[in-house]
């Protein structure tokens, strides 16, 4: 089983960027809190990050030819993006929607998402320990969908 897991603008920055709200983990820290988690639940693992939203289009794109899953943290597109939204629609493989912070617990424009009626489940404000359980309710749904 082959689950991506795909960052949205400024998640690049994470460590550096706004650490009150977002922590000082990195984005490869964070990547390598989903490859332990991948290991232990059995599956293989991918990982990205693109500032661009049509790069996250194709990336989900391409993700129907060679993944089963994809955990997103569309950044702020989520908030904004109706070509995200119709990207997760077209392609037949789960999408889970992953923030580290709690967005309903933040601005009013963060409450509203684009994507999330088209996602398999949405995790947010376990802050990096969002990343690995994302990865293993994603294995855990693989293996075993929920009716
Ligand atoms: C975020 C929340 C978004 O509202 C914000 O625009 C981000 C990060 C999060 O992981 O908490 O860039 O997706």
């Amino acid at each position: 089983m082959r689950i991506l897991v795909l960052n949205g603008p400024n998640l690049n920055l994470l460590g550096q960027r706004e650490p009150a709200i977002y922590g000082t983990t990195t984005l490869a820290d964070l990547e390598a809190l989903c490859r332990s988690e991948a290991e232990r639940s059995g599956v293989t693992l991918g990982f990205a990050q693109s500032n661009q939203e049509g790069v996250l289009v194709d990336a989900l794109h391409g993700a129907m030819e060679d993944q089963d899953g994809v955990i997103l943290n569309a950044g702020a597109y989520t908030h904004t993006s109706v070509a995200l939204r119709d990207a997760i629609s077209a392609i037949s493989i789960p999408v889970i929607e992953l923030h580290l912070s709690n967005t309903h617990a933040r601005e009013a424009f963060r409450h509203v998402s684009m994507i999330a009626p088209v996602c398999l489940g949405v995790i947010a404000g376990f802050g990096a320990q969002g990343y690995p359980l994302a990865v293993r309710a994603m294995a855990d749904h693989l293996k075993a969908p929920a009716p």
